[in-house]
């Protein structure tokens, strides 16, 4: 490992110690403390010596005591490291108590927000079926590797690098513009689509824009939970909204209206998430009217557009807004992958100008290099060959899972086939309990989704997101079969 970084060591020459302990004892505290770390090296005798302003013997024999006590191994040539044998500073029980051993006092002053806890899959090998993730392993990889080689030495080239526009790189908001054109029937161009790093970055930019707090914004009484949680962020008071197995129900939308003044409704109509039901024609208009006559926004969040299976896909409510009641918030993070973080919000020019100033006061731009690769991607036809690759890759691995549950699992769920989407949205026979299946899921090496982590309220909801898209065919297999196994320790074959 190399040491790039200089090693802050004070050294007091009025004190009675000798200096070669003062650095010995200085090495030692930050072995302790985890500020220095099994393993890592420590700057040359020489180059200690000459910052110090001290003869390189006095440093070197800090070394060699270190080394005599096991906290330094010596390797010739290679340097002077913290003795791999030394066992890591150990995990603290709490976040606190881990800031106070990292020599961190504890937050003396109060946060607001809520908590990001990593999932708690330690140790485990686990198949999981998600909230309907993309698999990223079948990016080509060839393509995007010289997509961004290319794109780095044009940035460079093109002195792009330095600091650019909020909406981000022109190139890329024209590719994003044709593609919604000619392919969903939006009235898009450069001027009235602004970057993001994904769909989430846009709702939530979307929410800034649109929300003062204890504004009422609607959301579908399933739907999803980060969506919910970024309005909340902004102070709207969000109200849930019934829905049938058509999607959301006009009607219970206009009840609210008369009731109160509704700011914005947050949907995913294409496939309703967590649900997967594309919703009518009927109701679109229906929604149009209702956002016409109440003066409310559609923030129209569809975040995996291209994968569609069955029928010819309606195209977004954007596409036949004649009011300017629709923002229009799209990713490729479903499409080509969620870690590049690039997605795209639409809406008219007023407010595209409002979404550029957030984004400055957020992350100031996106990636002008990943901007520039994904331009790349779109030129040379790979991006268009790798959707129409993972359609199919897609549409294979939903056959399977749809024609496995239906072969083993028919007595203890059903589903409607979804026109499209990576997950199914699978309803449990009553006599299973939906929390036990979680757990004894998890037992099987298996995680799903129970319906109620879709719901404001947490209430019992007897289904699962099934999310297949990110799983091979034998992860599949695997992850089906424990999820058998499970719903056998409640029901009993035959039971
Ligand atoms: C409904 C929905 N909206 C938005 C997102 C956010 O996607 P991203 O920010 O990666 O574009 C997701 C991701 O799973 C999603 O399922």
């Amino acid at each position: 490992m190399r040491r790039d970084w200089n090693l802050s060591i004070d050294i007091d020459r009025r004190a009675p110690l000798a200096l070669s302990q003062q650095i010995a004892q200085a090495i030692i505290e930050k072995i302790r403390l985890g500020l220095l770390r099994p393993g890592e090296a420590l700057p040359g005798t020489r180059e200690l010596a000459a910052r110090l302003a001290l003869n390189r013997k006095t440093v070197v024999t800090a070394y060699d005591e270190l080394a005599a006590q096991g906290w330094l191994l010596a390797q010739g040539k290679r340097g002077t490291f913290v003795s791999p044998q030394l066992p890591a500073p150990a995990r603290a029980a709490t976040p606190a108590e881990r800031d106070v051993e990292a020599g961190l006092p504890a937050a003396d002053y109060a946060v607001y927000g809520t908590p990001w806890t990593p999932a708690d899959t330690a140790g485990r090998e686990l198949i999981e079926f998600s909230d309907g993730v993309p698999d990223s392993r079948i990016v080509a990889f060839d393509a995007l590797s010289s997509a961004f080689r290319r794109a780095l030495i044009e940035t460079v080239r093109g002195n792009l690098l330095g600091y650019g526009d909020p909406r981000g790189l022109l190139a890329l908001r024209e590719r994003i513009a044709a593609m919604l054109r000619h392919e969903r029937g939006l009235h898009a161009d450069a001027q009235t689509l602004c970057l993001v790093r994904g769909s989430q970055m846009g709702i939530y930019l979307a929410a800034r824009v649109l929300v003062q707090p204890g504004d009422v914004v609607a959301i579908e009484r399933l739907s999803y939970p980060p969506a919910r949680a970024a309005f909340e962020a902004c102070g709207a008071r969000v109200v849930a909204i019934e829905q049938d197995a058509a999607g959301l129900l006009p009607e219970a939308l206009e009840q609210l209206c008369r009731r109160q003044r509704l700011r914005a409704i947050y949907l995913t109509p294409h496939h309703q998430f967590p649900t997967t039901v594309t919703l009518p024609a009927d109701r679109r208009l229906r929604l149009l009217a209702l956002a016409e006559q109440f003066g409310f926004v559609i923030v129209e969040d569809d975040y995996d557009h291209e994968f569609h299976f069955a029928g010819t896909p309606l195209l977004p409510m954007a596409s036949i807004d004649r009011c300017g009641k629709v923002m229009y918030v799209g990713s490729l993070s479903k499409v080509l992958a969620p870690g590049l973080r690039v997605g795209y919000v639409v809406a008219p020019e007023p407010v595209i100008a409002r979404l550029a100033g957030a984004v400055m006061q957020i992350d100031r731009q996106g990636n002008a290099v990943t901007e520039r690769a994904v331009v790349e991607l779109f030129d040379s036809g790979e991006l268009a060959r790798h959707i129409r690759r993972a359609r199919r890759i897609y549409a294979q691995r939903r056959q399977l899972t749809m024609h496995w549950l239906r072969e083993q699992l028919a007595g203890a769920l059903s589903f409607r086939e979804p026109d499209g989407g990576l997950a199914l949205w699978l309803q449990l026979a009553p006599a299973l309990d939906v929390a036990r299946l979680q757990r004894d899921a998890l037992a099987e090496h298996v995680g799903i989704l129970p319906g109620s982590t879709f719901r404001d309220d947490g209430a019992a909801v007897n289904a699962l997101r099934l999310g297949y898209g990110g799983l091979d065919e034998r992860e599949l297999l695997r992850g089906l079969q424990g999820l058998q196994r499970a719903i056998l320790r409640q029901r009993p074959a035959g039971a």
